[in-house]
């Protein structure tokens, strides 16, 4: 087994080790999972090592304790726009408070790792601002910055594994002493579970029902909430199937405005789950509880009482791509030879081109890598459930609607995510797909969800005109601020909207139309294939130049772009900075500086998705 792990990671086994143990705190912001992820791998690490190591979203941990830490290992991803992921806001405001003294973390030994997406304009931003941020404070860094990169062919692991193999030669050069209790390479061991299951046997605990809303809410500004309809809104014959969904939030604190989001969760397929069950042979209906076995708590949605279907229904994420320590701990059940051999080889750092053909590049689910393994998956004991699958994160969709226009009322515009690989079955994306499988004619459906501020901000003054550019489901926060707006009688809305066909996915014609009339809003659209050439949004945009450059100097107009994040965004601006060119007379440089400058001041905004 020793492929598995590089020549640092073998050296340390120390049962002999008797000197006080060095500690390690391991920090986190995650938004997907991943950099939990990794820094629950990292902690792993430590454990093997037999250092004392505590892991935490950075939020749980009490920062005022940071100036008594020794090491400490700060892995961040960076969201979207630049943002830090909601786990680690509380800590974000803190740190970058002006009261704190330059030297206050001079005590500190610390090492950062960002996990970030090179497609995106501010890569690992978080990462790079923290890093900067405790280098001021006084702390010291152990090693440079590590930069993940989703957009590396390899993967974020690619520069995860050489860092982390550098991080530890360093740790080793700060603890000398540890060397001399590394007697014994490292086995394969499996770590502890970090739950045990208890199950109850089916008399017990009889009075316990499973309560949706205790089940699933994260926090008390969270509803489950009605779904009203659910409604395919591009032609039947058109190749992408788009829902419109409406939710009743009546009774909820909820108070959106344009640019906010909604988050859900999703659960996983019916099939899913009784598939899953018979892999592991789980009985789906036994009930359990969880019982932690150090001091990692259990997470507040599992702390009472479910069935094994619920666990699996709601919790596990067994339709995602599963992610390296998947193997690394699935091999530890392998007794077959075979499957173990090719485990084996999926968990070391030579088989990752391998692993990567496998899994990520044709987006193979953790549950059909199951299927692939079923004598190891078989022998998978049931108390390693959540080490093996991250729990089922939530996501966030624009708000499409507006309370002004729909009062209780919430509707998002949701593309039914279906592709192919070189799999079979096509892929299909967990959330839109189970959103699209309700049905609320058939029976009552209350859905979890709640509501965050989004990055898209409005003007409030009813002089400033807004133009928006959103093709496809990029329309979706539009339509909220056209409804709030137009409520408010503030006519100066521009849209660019595109799509593939004026007849098969021009979302929202009728009320544009009426809003056209009422002039309330001023429409151009890009039908891509309607003609032999293709008509994009930014073809529009140069077309009205002389209307962009007018709104935008002599009106001060605000300007949005909201889509796909391949492409578009970059089309866009390279669009509007052509705007300024012809217009303005100026250079390509000088242009280049007045989108910036607009985007600088917030009159440029973007939420892209990928
Ligand atoms: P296409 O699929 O015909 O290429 C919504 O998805 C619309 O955005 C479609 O009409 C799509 O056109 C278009 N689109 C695709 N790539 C684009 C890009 N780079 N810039 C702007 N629009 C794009």
């Amino acid at each position: 087994y020793i492929s598995n792990y590089t020549i640092a990671d073998t050296l340390c086994y120390s049962f002999s080790c008797n000197m006080s143990d060095p500690a390690l705190l391991i920090l986190y912001g995650s938004q997907t999972g991943t950099a939990q992820d990794t820094a629950q791998r990292i902690a792993r690490q430590a454990k093997r090592r037999k250092l004392q190591v505590r892991t935490m979203p950075l939020d749980c941990y009490n920062v005022a304790t940071l100036i008594s830490e020794s090491t400490v290992i700060f892995v961040c991803a960076t969201t979207g726009q630049g943002d830090p992921p909601d786990n680690m806001r509380i800590f974000w405001r803190f740190i970058f408070k002006k009261s704190l003294p330059a030297g206050s973390l001079c005590q500190l030994d610390c090492a950062v790792l960002g996990l970030g997406d090179s497609s995106y304009p501010k890569f690992n931003f978080v990462a790079k601002k923290l890093q900067k941020r405790l280098v001021q404070l006084g702390a010291s860094m152990l090693l440079p910055i590590g930069l993940a990169d989703d957009q590396h062919e390899l993967g974020s692991d690619a520069v995860i594994d050489p860092w982390l193999a550098a991080f530890w030669q360093k740790f080793y050069t700060l603890h000398p002493s540890l060397k001399f209790c590394c007697t014994m390479i490292i086995s394969h061991n499996r770590l502890p579970p970090s739950y045990t299951f208890h199950f109850l046997d089916n008399a017990s605990d009889v009075t316990w029902q499973a309560n949706p809303a205790e089940q699933t809410l994260p926090s008390s500004s969270s509803l489950l909430a009605k779904l009203l309809s659910n409604i395919r809104v591009t032609d039947v014959s058109h190749f992408q199937d788009v829902r419109l969904f409406q939710f009743d939030i009546t009774g909820s604190n909820i108070e959106y405005t344009a640019g906010d989001v909604v988050m859900m969760r999703p659960c996983n397929a019916v099939d899913d789950v009784q598939q899953f069950c018979q892999l592991l042979r789980l009985d789906p209906e036994s009930r359990f509880t969880l019982r932690p076995t150090d001091s990692t708590p259990v997470p507040t949605r599992l702390l009472h009482p479910c069935t094994v279907r619920h666990l699996v229904e709601t919790y596990l994420d067994i339709a995602a791509v599963p992610r390296r320590s998947f193997f690394e701990l699935l091999l530890t059940f392998a007794t077959n030879e075979l499957e173990r051999e090719k485990l084996l080889e999926f968990s070391s750092a030579a088989g990752q081109d391998d692993l990567h053909a496998y899994c990520n590049r044709p987006r193979r689910t953790a549950l059909e890598v199951l299927a692939d393994f079923p004598h190891t998956t078989a022998e998978i004991k049931v108390d390693y459930l959540l080490d093996l699958f991250p729990e089922i994160q939530p996501r966030s969709f624009s708000i499409a609607s507006s309370l002004k226009a729909l009062p209780n009322r919430l509707q998002i515009l949701v593309a039914v995510v279906s592709y192919k690989t070189k799999l079979y079955k096509p892929r299909k994306g967990l959330c839109s797909n189970w959103l699209a499988s309700l049905d609320p004619n058939k029976e009552d459906i209350y859905v979890p969800l709640w509501v965050k501020k989004g990055t898209l901000k409005f003007p409030r003054d009813e002089d400033t005109p807004v133009i928006m550019v959103g093709p496809g489901t990029g329309v979706a926060p539009f339509r909220s601020a056209i409804q709030e707006r137009t409520a408010d009688g503030i006519t100066g809305n521009v849209l660019f909207f595109g799509c593939r066909s004026q007849s098969k996915d021009f979302f929202f014609r009728a009320e544009w139309e009426k809003k056209i009339k009422a002039r309330q809003l001023t429409l151009l659209t890009a039908f891509s294939r309607d003609q032999e050439d293709k008509v994009y949004v930014q073809h529009r945009i140069s077309e009205n130049a002389e209307l962009l450059m007018d709104l935008i100097t002599n009106k001060n107009a605000f300007f949005y772009i909201a889509g796909n994040a391949k492409e578009m965004p970059s089309g866009v601006r390279d669009a509007l900075k052509g705007v300024f060119q012809q217009q303005g007379t100026v250079s390509a440089e000088d242009a280049e500086k007045m989108v910036n400058a607009m985007e600088q001041s917030g009159r440029l905004q973007s939420e892209t998705w990928s």
